[in-house]
């Protein structure tokens, strides 16, 4: 069932688990998503950001799928734009039926941040869908912006960015970066920052660059406020090297075959993330409020 991805993340920052927000550019990986929270019995955020959809998947021809598969499952789903920056094409996603969009103002100064974000939640709410935002700036993990604490979110700022633009759940800097980091390294998460951005703030708290983060920082993060993770590197990565494998294993594969193992590579990924982030078991919440935004 397609739902708000308020409720959903309301329920997981009361109930301390966090959801996967998983990005999804072909009918293989939306099926390796659903599939996984449908085994999994989680809630389940399908994502996609304006570069992917204008590089691979034009939203009229993705969104009617996300839908209808989105629609006959089991488990809340909800649909997310991420990293929206324009106008444009955050009202293209409201209207094609998104059910929350991220506003991405992160590298804007912070006035502008609070009133371009203040002007798309007036938007948002025209369509009853959720609201994120980013403030500090999650930069690239190959350009060592994990490392940069001046991008890091900062806690009375956050404060006053949440009074002023009442967004639904914030995308925090702490220590995560988007892309694969260097071989060998795992971030170092400011986990106090943390601590102190939810006692602060009271609200769900998201972790974009889940990939490669290493799995006892993401535990300790979910434990200390985060409620959504966003997640594609790894995944897309798991995909192309199920791929190599039955590749090299069986040069003539049929096409079909060679998406589907690709298709359950991916899965078994996201039910592992969605094991080790709580989210499993969790649709328990009233759905029937799912679709109404407070
Ligand atoms: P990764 O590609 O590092 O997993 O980050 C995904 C993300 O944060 C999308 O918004």
């Amino acid at each position: 069932m397609i739902t708000s991805m308020k409720s959903m993340l309301d329920h997981a920052s009361e109930n301390n688990y966090a959801v996967m927000a998983v990005n999804c550019v072909s009918m293989e990986i939306l099926r390796a998503i659903i599939d996984a929270a449908e085994e999994q019995h989680s809630p389940i955020i399908v994502n996609i950001s304006p570069r992917q959809f204008k590089a691979h998947a034009p939203l009229e021809l993705i969104v009617p799928m996300y839908t209808s598969y989105a629609a006959s499952a089991s488990v809340p789903i909800a649909l997310n734009l991420d990293h929206g920056q324009s106008y444009e094409d955050i009202t293209k996603a409201l209207r094609l039926g998104f059910t929350s969009v991220m506003f991405d103002g992160s590298t804007l100064p912070f006035e502008k941040n609070i009133e371009y974000t203040r002007i798309i939640r007036s938007l948002s709410r025209e369509y009853a869908c959720s609201l994120e935002a980013e403030l500090g700036h999650v930069g690239v993990a190959a350009e060592g912006d994990d490392e940069t604490n001046a991008l890091y979110t900062d806690v009375d700022e956050a404060v006053q960015f949440i009074q002023q633009t009442q967004v639904d759940c914030l995308a925090v800097a702490i220590g995560t970066a988007h892309g694969s980091y260097p071989k060998g390294k795992k971030p170092k998460i400011d986990f106090n920052r943390l601590k102190e951005l939810k006692e602060a703030l009271k609200i769900p708290l998201v972790l974009h660059g889940g990939s490669g983060a290493g799995e006892e920082n993401i535990r300790r993060a979910v434990q200390l406020g985060i409620n959504k993770i966003n997640v594609c590197t790894d995944l897309f990565n798991h995909g192309r090297e199920a791929l190599r494998t039955a590749l090299t294993e069986t040069p003539h594969i049929d096409l079909m075959d060679l998406q589907h193992v690709s298709q359950l590579a991916m899965k078994d990924y996201i039910k592992n993330y969605i094991a080790m982030i709580g989210s499993s078991n969790r649709y328990d919440y009233d759905v029937s409020k799912a679709k109404a935004l407070d």
